[in-house]
């Protein structure tokens, strides 16, 4: 049985996976984690946008008995095989039967569908797909839709400088979503063609809780409170 920490390490299973994630959006995801093991928050976990899995055989790691793992992606070419492939090789049988992967526009998927696909509400989306404003509005809103208490969504490519119509259709989502807010804005490490800056948004009750994980977390890093869609969110200076 793969340990999510192993795969979320550097040199591990993470680093033969073709895919875009850096070192501290691994470190991110990490703390997230284990911030929901030890205050016990419960649910399914998604990303919309695996590609090869990268991001997603970590994720499938870290669910409990019980859990699910949903994957939607277009899956073109070989992709969704080698993700499979992937997850083959390191995930046990226990972890394997946790996963579902829907070959799927995720602009077409009913908000029934996503809660269906989902089972549980979600305590973790990785929100990582078609790079739009409209497209990822609607991410957005199916991730929050479905949404556990103290559930996060993290979402990818916030501030990038390929993709600003995406910055702009984050904000919009989260001046009128209801249920979640954002937190911090998670710089990211190295070259940009490796990923993004992630923005984590937190379901409202736990809004505090990440926020002080995250501060904790790049300790290494000044912080400092912005206002961000309405909400005060936690920037922090980048030095790379
Ligand atoms: C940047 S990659 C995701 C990287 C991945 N999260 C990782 O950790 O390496 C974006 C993915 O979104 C998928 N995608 C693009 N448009 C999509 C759509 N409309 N619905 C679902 N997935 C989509 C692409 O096929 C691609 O695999």
């Amino acid at each position: 049985m793969l340990d999510w920490r192993e795969w979320f390490s550097a040199g591990s299973g993470i680093d033969r996976v073709q895919g875009f994630i850096t070192p501290r959006s691994v470190r991110a995801i990490r703390s997230i984690l284990e911030h929901q093991d030890r205050v016990s928050v419960g649910g399914s976990i998604a990303e919309i946008g695996t590609f090869r899995g990268k991001t997603f055989i970590g994720l499938a790691a870290a669910t409990r008995d019980g859990e699910r793992v949903v994957g939607i992606d277009i899956f073109p070419d070989d992709v969704q095989q080698s993700l499979i492939n992937s997850a083959r090789e390191v995930l046990s049988e226990d972890q394997l039967k946790r996963i579902i992967l829907a070959k799927r526009d995720s602009s077409s998927l009913e908000f029934f569908e996503w809660a269906r696909l989902m089972g549980e509400k979600a305590r973790f989306v990785h929100v990582d797909g078609n790079h739009t404003n409209l497209a990822v509005r609607y991410d957005i809103m199916l991730a929050a839709s479905h949404m556990a208490k103290g559930g996060v969504v993290l979402i990818d490519d916030f501030l990038h400088d390929w993709y600003p119509d995406v910055t702009e259709g984050i904000i919009e989502a989260l001046k009128v979503i209801p249920n979640i807010a954002p937190v911090a804005v998670i710089p990211r490490s190295g070259k940009l063609l490796n990923g993004g800056t992630k923005l984590l948004c937190v379901e409202r009750s736990a809004i505090e809780d990440y926020r002080n994980l995250m501060i904790s977390e790049f300790s290494e890093l000044r912080p400092r409170r912005i206002m961000l869609a309405g909400a005060t969110v936690t920037a922090f200076m980048n030095a790379d």
